[in-house]
């Protein structure tokens, strides 16, 4: 069934365009966080690690948007207004919320590794889905190679950063991604409980205020007033 679904929403070249650009910013994002990593920690290994891991996730941006700016060229008219239902079929969902400044490297790494993870079943899942457009396929493969690296460095880092304690960490991680992801849910709600409840304000609440309004401008005289002299006219009055 979710096969079928990700097929269904691939199949449009435009939205598969859309996706690949906003996949691209995660990535560069995810990238310049990561370069920041590199700058932060005092572990050696993990400095140049996360260095090619940078240089990887910047390969990537680049990767997607290379492929979608092609489709988005090849499209005969363009619409700008399309769901991407990036909550059905997101991208490297975690680097794009990561806060390298929190988080100690045991943390960060166990945080990567999840995402990694994700995002790896997330491509090859999307590998198949696009079986019908090999070139946009073949990119999803190139990249998920990289993240099948990614998510196994991460983990055997952690091991080494936090050989007792690694477990701990990942479950850290875990109910942080769990928790953000019940943010995201509940924020989309709350638009859309924001979207009915203006909507129906607007036709309740309003068309009294818009019959006052006409009651009133019908009382108003038309035309030119003629205004008393100077001295007439009270201090306190505008007129
Ligand atoms: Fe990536
Ligand atoms: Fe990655």
């Amino acid at each position: 069934m979710l096969q079928l679904l990700h097929r269904w929403i691939w199949r449009d070249p435009e939205r598969c365009a859309r996706k690949l650009l906003t996949f691209a910013e995660t990535e560069a994002d995810g990238g310049r966080d990561l370069v920041r990593a590199a700058e932060l920690t005092e572990d050696p290994t993990l400095r140049r690690l996360f260095t090619i891991h940078a240089a990887e996730e910047e390969k990537h941006a680049q990767l997607f948007r290379t492929r979608g700016a092609a489709l988005l060229q090849s499209l005969p008219d363009r619409s700008s207004a399309r769901l991407q239902l990036n909550w059905v079929s997101p991208g490297e969902r975690g680097l794009d919320d990561l806060r390298v400044h929190a988080e100690s490297d045991a943390g960060l790494l166990a945080f990567l590794h999840l995402s990694e993870k994700s995002a790896a079943g997330h491509f090859a899942t999307y590998v198949d889905a696009l079986k019908d457009d090999p070139l946009t396929s073949n990119v999803f493969k190139e990249v998920l190679k990289d993240e099948t690296f990614h998510m196994n460095y991460t983990l055997a880092q952690l091991t080494r950063v936090a050989p007792q304690r690694h477990g701990l960490f990942l479950w850290k991680a875990r109910a942080s991604r769990l928790w953000k992801a019940y943010l995201r849910v509940a924020s989309a709600i709350a638009g859309v409980m924001g979207t009915v409840i203006l909507t129906l304000q607007y036709f309740i609440l309003l068309p009294p205020f818009a019959l006052l309004a006409k009651r009133a401008a019908r009382r108003e005289p038309q035309g030119w007033v003629s205004v008393p002299p100077e001295s007439e006219r009270k201090l306190e009055s505008q007129y």
